[in-house]
């Protein structure tokens, strides 16, 4: 746990956005208002930024994160416009709206940020203070709501203090937001989905559209649990291959999974990536959904994944390589 962080805190400012922006091009944590809530923001292409991020909040598990951008421009380099995404976004950015998208190809935020999905979540939010930083920055940066897992969110950078003190790097006091609820989360699909309701109401939405939202089912959305119910389109990410868990030996034609010293057979096969040499769980989460992909693309056997231990995110990553295992069985 890095709790032992010096957290600055300052008021919003020229001073404070430079500073947040200096500090997100260091990889470091950054609680910043938006009209919304407080985000706790991060480099949304720095993997190991996002794993620290997941640290600091004591997420249970890699949900899917918002990716923050200035402008629209900036939107269209990571998420894929449909007439349907264009139309709300004209109408409703920036504000406390979010489109969940396909991805780009080219799209430059870390699958870790997305847990894997061919999806994205993006907002542009309206807070004077978030759209300075984030245009300093220049980058998409990844901001879930600045409280511990399982606190409600904070409205006040006091409340940020109160949770995150010692577990970031800086908080840029902005007074009290606006809207004091998340963004409404809107899925881009065939027919646009309601994910989420939030900060700004379905029925403006469905004025815009010209017709009604489909309804998510009711578990669509939680902190602690997935970000959609299973079988739908932003189920989690599961590999085509099979994947084996907890393995100590490699059968050949499969692929290797390592964490730390791989096993004594790793030659025997087809491919082998290592999440951390060194056994670091942090390194480890920052590379889980890029390996992952890289080694499905290889279309061995089997992906034979080796025991990581379960605590800190081991937690998190052990939870993603169980739904990562019986996600094609
Ligand atoms: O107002 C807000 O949206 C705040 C401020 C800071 O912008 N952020 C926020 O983030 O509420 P967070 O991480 O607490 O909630 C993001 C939600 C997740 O619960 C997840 O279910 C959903 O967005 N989400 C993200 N990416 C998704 C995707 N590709 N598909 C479906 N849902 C997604
Ligand atoms: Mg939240």
């Amino acid at each position: 746990m890095n709790v032992s962080l010096t957290t600055e805190m300052l008021p919003a400012g020229e001073a404070a956005t430079l500073a947040a922006a200096r500090a997100l091009a260091a990889g470091g944590l950054v609680a910043f208002p938006t009209e919304t809530v407080y985000g706790l923001g991060v480099d949304a292409t720095h993997a190991k930024a996002i794993a620290l991020l997941y640290q600091a909040k004591g997420r249970p598990a890699f949900n899917p994160l918002i990716s923050h951008v200035s402008d629209l421009a900036a939107a269209k380099r990571i998420g894929r416009f449909d007439d349907t995404a264009l139309k709300l976004a004209q109408a409703f950015w920036p504000g406390p709206l979010t489109l969940v998208l396909p991805k780009t190809g080219d799209c430059a935020v870390a699958d870790l940020a997305t847990a894997g999905l061919d999806t994205i979540a993006i907002r542009i939010p309206s807070h004077p203070v978030a759209r300075a930083i984030l245009k300093s920055f220049g980058k998409p940066v990844v901001a879930p709501s600045a409280n511990l897992s399982g606190h409600v969110s904070p409205t006040t950078a006091a409340h940020v203090r109160s949770d995150l003190d010692g577990r970031i790097d800086l908080i840029v006091d902005g007074g009290p937001v606006e809207v004091g609820v998340e963004s409404t989360i809107v899925g881009c699909f065939d027919n646009p989905m309601l994910l989420r309701p939030g900060g700004l109401p379905r029925e403006d939405i469905e004025r815009v559209l010209g017709h009604g939202l489909r309804q998510a089912p009711p578990d669509a959305e939680s902190d602690s649990g997935q970000p959609l119910a299973p079988g739908m389109l932003a189920s989690h990410y599961a590999p085509r291959t099979r994947v084996r868990l907890n393995a100590t030996s490699i059968v050949a034609g499969e692929a290797l999974l390592a964490f730390g010293p791989p096993v004594a057979d790793a030659d025997k096969a087809a491919a082998v990536m290592n999440l951390s040499a060194q056994g670091d769980l942090t390194e480890a989460a920052a590379n889980l959904f890029g390996y992952l992909r890289a080694l499905d693309a290889r279309a061995a056997r089997t992906i034979a994944v080796m025991p990581i231990p379960n605590h800190g995110l081991g937690e998190a990553i052990n939870d993603r390589l169980r739904r990562a295992a019986v996600g094609r069985e």
